[in-house]
């Protein structure tokens, strides 16, 4: 099975990808101090849930990016059969390559994808692609407690080295230059519903895969569902609202 086959045997077909809810995203949104965007870019926007609920919210035209292009080709399907065709516009395109595409972006979007070139790296390279005064928008997950619990220290120290707390990323992206405007934490159960209820299943039925590859996706992905459940307050997904000056 090569990388694709793998994606879409857990993944295919999913309306979400990671925690976070329509309900996050507007809320997020509308406590933003503008509400009028001309260029709005959305980075790792998967099948493209937030992307619709962008579309659909601000009514303006949306550059939804991505690396894998049938995630790409799902969010044009399902923009089309929700009326928003006309506003959404996919790119198969590296994050990290947005300020060599795109410049003046108004607002910067990005739900639980940043991990995949690392928060700080990020926001460095997206910093010169936003116009003064626009936003960036990114969740990221953050570390609460001091200490995690032996298993979730080991798991993440694995599976996301880059694991910061809350402080550190707020400290980084005033680092970087950014003004934190707000924050939003995405309650537990947006893990759950319509993504670890979906995946639970679809893992368990792997598990006995005769490919070693499946068999080792799954018993992650059932780890990774066993220690969000025994989380106790130790880390959780914050929605970072940020100013560029
Ligand atoms: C956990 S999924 C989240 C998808 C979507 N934001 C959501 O919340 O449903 C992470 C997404 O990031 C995409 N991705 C991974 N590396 C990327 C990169 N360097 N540039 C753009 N997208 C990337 C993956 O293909 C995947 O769609």
């Amino acid at each position: 099975m090569n990388e694709s086959d793998l994606i879409d045997l857990f993944f295919g077909g999913m309306g979400k990808l990671g925690p976070g809810s329509t309900e996050d995203t507007l809320a997020v949104l509308a406590a933003l101090p503008a509400q009028s965007f001309d260029l709005i870019v959305d980075a790792g926007c998967g099948s493209g849930r937030h992307t619709l609920d962008l579309a659909r919210q601000l009514r303006k035209p949306i550059h939804a990016l991505d690396l894998y292009q049938p995630f790409l080709d799902r969010l044009q399907q399902r923009a089309q059969q929700a009326g928003l065709g006309d506003l959404v516009t996919t790119h198969c395109l590296d994050m990290a390559a947005i300020s060599t595409h795109f410049e003046q972006i108004d607002l910067l979007w990005s739900e639980s994808a940043v991990y995949n070139i690392g928060f700080e790296q990020a926001l460095r390279s997206w910093f010169p692609a936003i116009r003064p005064g626009g936003f960036v928008v990114v969740s990221e997950l953050s570390q609460i407690a001091p200490e995690l619990p032996e298993d979730a220290r080991r798991f993440w120290e694995k599976e996301y080295p880059g694991l910061q707390t809350f402080e550190a990323n707020r400290a980084v992206a005033k680092a970087v230059g950014f003004q934190h405007l707000h924050t939003h934490r995405i309650p537990d159960a947006s893990w759950v519903e319509g993504y670890y209820d979906i995946l639970r299943p679809r893992a368990e039925a792997h598990l006995p895969h005769p490919e070693p590859a499946v068999r080792e996706i799954a018993a992650g992905l059932l780890e990774e569902i066993r220690i969000h459940a025994a989380n106790e307050e130790g880390f959780a997904y914050f929605f970072y609202v940020l100013k560029k000056p």
